[in-house]
């Protein structure tokens, strides 16, 4: 891929435009041994070799991040009230990152984050019918009944009846349930409208996994990991599952 020399550095956290500018003007910067002509020289970030104060860089286009969102964050670039998913990544170098989807401010797990539209587009589609399995505690008691609803799909309200969803019941007593739930769809607020169908309250709710890759058990909430290249293919859907 071929690029201006500016938005290489600035992209690989250098600097801002303009900062790096400067730094190609003080002879920081050099392409394949020599000093570039200008900031708008094109680069090619496979083939040529850029240093800055002599160190080497590698280009990489696109970054990939695992995310245990927490509780009481948007799932947004800003927010005036809220801290907001991104915050978390204020250390990384890239500064066109953002999140694949979203989670209420509520509900805590599995968010990825990236820089790569195309990717995100892909998970997200309605289309695309990417599955993303959740666990949620649930006031009343789940019954077999509502399997058998929640597989027929449901209506929240919408056009259309939701896509079936899989409903499994991990425990369940008169006034408490806790359950694991797959749907393939995205709608706002799509598993608590669905348990409200059904006459029942999302008490907690947790995003365990997404397009066939679990939600890392060593993170933590507020941590993140970089995507390992099996869970990319997976994600990119090699081995949807
Ligand atoms: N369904 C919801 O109701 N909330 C979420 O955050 C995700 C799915």
């Amino acid at each position: 891929m071929q690029i201006r020399l500016d938005k290489y550095l600035a992209d690989m956290g250098i600097g801002t435009r303009s900062q790096v500018k400067q730094y190609i003007k003080k002879k920081q910067v050099q392409v394949n041994g020599a000093y570039p002509k200008g900031a708008e020289q094109k680069v090619d970030t496979e083939q040529d070799l850029v240093t800055y104060q002599g160190r080497q860089m590698v280009y990489a286009a696109y970054e990939y991040y695992m995310f245990y969102k927490p509780k009481g964050c948007v799932s947004a670039a800003t927010d005036s009230r809220h801290k907001t998913v991104l915050d978390y990544f204020q250390n990384q170098r890239r500064k066109d990152l953002f999140p694949v989807g979203r989670l209420d401010l509520d509900t805590e797990g599995m968010l990825l984050i990236t820089n790569d539209g195309e990717f995100a587009h892909n998970l997200l589609a309605p289309g695309k019918h990417v599955p993303k399995t959740y666990y949620a505690r649930i006031s009343g008691r789940v019954t077999e009944e509502d399997v058998v609803c929640f597989a027929k799909g449901l209506d929240i309200g919408e056009k259309k009846l939701t896509l079936p969803g899989e409903l499994k019941i991990l425990s369940g007593e008169e006034a408490f349930s806790e359950i694991e739930l797959t749907i393939m769809e995205g709608k706002f607020h799509q598993v608590k409208r669905m348990f409200e169908a059904v006459g029942k309250q999302v008490v907690y709710l947790k995003r365990i996994s997404m397009g066939g890759v679990k939600l890392d058990s060593s993170l933590k909430p507020g941590e993140y990991r970089t995507v390992t290249e099996e869970e990319l293919r997976v994600l990119k859907g090699c081995k949807r599952k």
